[in-house]
């Protein structure tokens, strides 16, 4: 599986340094949860935006940026983050199907690959017309609340990870983002994710 280390539990001040250090390590993604604080979103506000991922690519050119939008309208900032430096951008799937089908044909047509988030709450078949009609090549699974880094896995995640995998079994990528650590990062790569978000569990370390 592919580890993607969420910069929200970086130091917010030293960005450059913290991508630089990724690359050497081996990583090959890097995750950037970018908020604007709606309801929908968890309220939260990370202070993660488009500087910060120029700022990335610029330090680290060879990660993948892996960005999480977390707002109320991505139709106005897909064109910035892909300017930034994005390669990836995931959309919240609780939106209406129509409005998350246009927006990854708009991510693509931009140039990055498109992904779409579901929020625990979110039933899993709200995306299975976005990957099956092949217009994302990644589902994140949240396993935790909205928003906020540091929270304990849930573990329910894992049973709709083995169910979109066993949908889906030629989607390229199965995220899952939050309470990922050394306990539960195989419980998810069992369930068929192959891409795995780790924040704090890595910027502890
Ligand atoms: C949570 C974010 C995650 C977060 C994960 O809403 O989407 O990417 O940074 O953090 P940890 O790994 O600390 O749960
Ligand atoms: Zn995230």
């Amino acid at each position: 599986a592919v580890v993607s280390p969420s910069l929200l539990a970086a130091d917010v001040g030293h960005l450059a340094a913290a991508a630089e250090e990724l690359a050497r390590s081996g990583a090959h993604w890097v995750h950037v949860d970018v908020t604007d604080g709606s309801a929908e979103c968890g309220r939260s506000l990370s202070s993660l935006g488009p500087a910060s991922i120029a700022a990335v690519r610029r330090a680290a050119p060879s990660l993948r940026v892996d960005v999480h939008l977390y707002v109320r309208e991505p139709e106005h900032h897909i064109e910035t983050m892909a300017e930034s430096g994005a390669s990836t951008a995931e959309v919240l799937g609780a939106a209406a199907q129509e409005r998350a089908a246009a927006l990854a044909a708009a991510i693509g047509s931009l140039g990055c690959s498109a992904g779409v988030c579901l929020a625990p709450t979110t039933p899993i078949e709200a995306v299975s017309r976005l990957v099956s009609g092949g217009l994302v090549d990644l589902v994140n699974v949240l396993s935790v609340h909205p928003g906020i880094g540091g929270q304990p896995f849930q573990a329910d995640a894992l049973a709709r990870l083995r169910a979109l995998r066993k949908a889906h079994p030629q989607l390229p990528f199965l995220m899952v983002d939050g309470g990922i650590d050394a306990a539960t990062a195989p419980l998810a790569a069992a369930a068929g994710a192959n891409a795995l978000v780790a924040g704090s569990y890595i910027f502890r370390a």
